[in-house]
């Protein structure tokens, strides 16, 4: 832990510019809230403390933050957004005594890793020290500006900023570092912004530089990681960034991506060599897929683990479900939760399982539903079989044994047992234990009834 460090993280702006009922800053990035992604970063300085800075919604906010990452935060809460500068005043107060180092972060900036906040942090040899980058299209940020010497002079916003000043193309990341003892005597002394009636952060430069304070600036070679994102279009530029980046590195480390403008894959996913991925995948949570596995078209994976050597034909949804090796499911499958399919396993089309383990060589080919359930080893599910797990009240187990072959449309009342090598003759209702190596059938005899035109003409008059 770095005792002297604590992170402010300001969160407590509107986001009016998003048009949303949420705190911007719980917006997702490739399904993780944008503020997850600065904690993060934040967490790899190991600081003494953090400290978000919340107004709008901040229960919200509050709830989220520490169901995802506990009870490690100091929440500030600026009573009245009134800007950057009056967040930093509310977050000053829960500064501990031990602190001298003050990182400033913004909870809308989030593609930033933890390689750039060391940066930022080594460039800090003077009491203030920002963050910059060149942007091509500078709108909407704060731009930096110099003197002839190159010396900062001040950052204007771009509502302030005149014509000449709007063409400059560096700009403010919003990111910053402070002495504790310089941004303490500062962030008391700023005073309203004429025209927006807001305490900017950025004018306490202008302080340092009347006064003769040296400022250091760290300017961001990979200026998209620090993108600000303040509205939808803002939200899907800075997406698809962190998604090329992520499929570049995917590619980088030995899987093929037939088309990656049609795949979506999350940060946290991992994948092993020579993996294939189909268009129009969706890869999402904590998810491991190991080597030389096939994911064919339109496959949906959440939070699960995918062995080396499966085959994922198209159109498959799996969550929270481990498959091991050499397992094939698919087309059309839908593994719910705590599914778990051991080596060899065959899970066909229109089969959906829950809270199921298939045990080594297992098949279930054609249109089931089997939740609740263990299925041993090399036993063979037919086509339509369905187990009854739930009374309308409680949901119920269904145990059925090694070398068991479940005839077409067997309904499975459970809780029930099949037996090791035992069979149910196809359309049965099994609502009794079988025993191992018999046979149970339970359905009616099948009549004949000869002529059967004839007696229908016949009862019809
Ligand atoms: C800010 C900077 C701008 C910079 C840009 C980079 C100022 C005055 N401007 O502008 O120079 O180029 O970031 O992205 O600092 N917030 C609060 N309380 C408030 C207002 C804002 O906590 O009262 C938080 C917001 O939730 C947000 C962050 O501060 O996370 C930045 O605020 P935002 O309104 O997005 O500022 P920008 O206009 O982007
Ligand atoms: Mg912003």
């Amino acid at each position: 832990m770095n005792k002297n460090i604590a992170v402010v993280i300001l969160a407590a702006g509107k986001g009016t510019r998003m048009k949303s009922s949420f705190p911007k800053v719980l917006h997702p990035v490739l399904g993780k809230a944008m503020i997850n992604y600065v904690v993060e970063s934040a967490l790899k300085l190991k600081p003494f403390e953090i400290i978000p800075v919340l107004s709008h919604q901040k229960e919200l906010v509050e709830k989220h933050l520490t169901d995802d990452f506990g009870f490690i935060f100091k929440f500030a809460h600026q009573k009245t957004p009134l800007g950057t500068g009056d967040a930093v005043r509310w977050a000053v107060k829960h500064l501990s005594e031990n602190i001298d180092t003050v990182l400033i972060l913004s909870g809308d900036v989030p593609l930033i890793t933890p390689e750039l906040l060391n940066n930022l942090m080594n460039n800090h040899r003077s009491p203030v020290t920002i963050t910059t980058l060149e942007l091509e299209n500078p709108a909407g940020y704060g731009r930096i500006i110099r003197d002839n010497k190159g010396n900062i002079l001040k950052i204007v916003e771009e509502k302030n900023a005149s014509e000449a000043e709007k063409s400059v193309k560096e700009v403010n990341a919003g990111l910053y570092c402070f002495d504790k003892t310089f941004l303490l005597k500062h962030i008391e002394k700023l005073t309203p912004n004429e025209l927006t009636k807001e305490y900017y952060l950025t004018e306490i430069i202008d302080m340092a530089v009347s006064e003769g304070t040296p400022i250091s600036c760290y300017t961001e070679k990979e200026g998209w990681r620090l993108l600000g994102i303040n509205s939808r279009i803002e939200l899907a530029t800075a997406t698809k960034y962190l998604q090329d980046t992520i499929l570049k590195n995917h590619m980088d480390s030995g899987v093929t991506i037939i088309n990656p403008e049609r795949v979506y894959i999350e940060k946290d996913v991992l994948i092993g060599e020579d993996t294939v991925i189909y268009p129009d995948c969706h890869i999402s949570g904590i998810t491991k897929i190991g080597k030389n596995a096939t994911i064919e078209q339109g496959v949906i994976i959440k939070d699960s683990i995918i062995h080396d050597n499966v085959h994922i034909k198209p159109y498959c949804v799996i969550e929270n479900s481990e498959i091991f090796s050499n397992t094939v499911i698919g087309p059309f499958a839908h593994l719910r939760p705590e599914t778990i399919l051991e080596e060899k396993v065959k899970i066909g089309n229109f089969v959906e399982t829950k809270k199921a383990r298939f045990k080594k060589g297992a098949k279930a080919n054609h249109l089931s539903y089997i939740g609740d359930a263990l299925v041993e080893e090399n036993t063979n599910i037919g086509a339509g079989t369905i187990t009854c797990n739930y009374d309308g009240e409680k949901k119920h187990f269904t145990h059925i044994k090694k070398n068991a072959f479940i005839g077409s449309n067997t309904c499975l009342v459970a809780p029930v047992t099949i037996g090791e090598s035992a069979v149910t003759g196809a359309g049965s209702v099994i609502t009794k234990d079988v025993p191992d190596n018999s046979l149970a059938v339970e359905r009616s005899e099948q009549r004949i009834i000869e002529n059967w035109h004839k007696i229908k003409k016949r009862i019809k008059k």
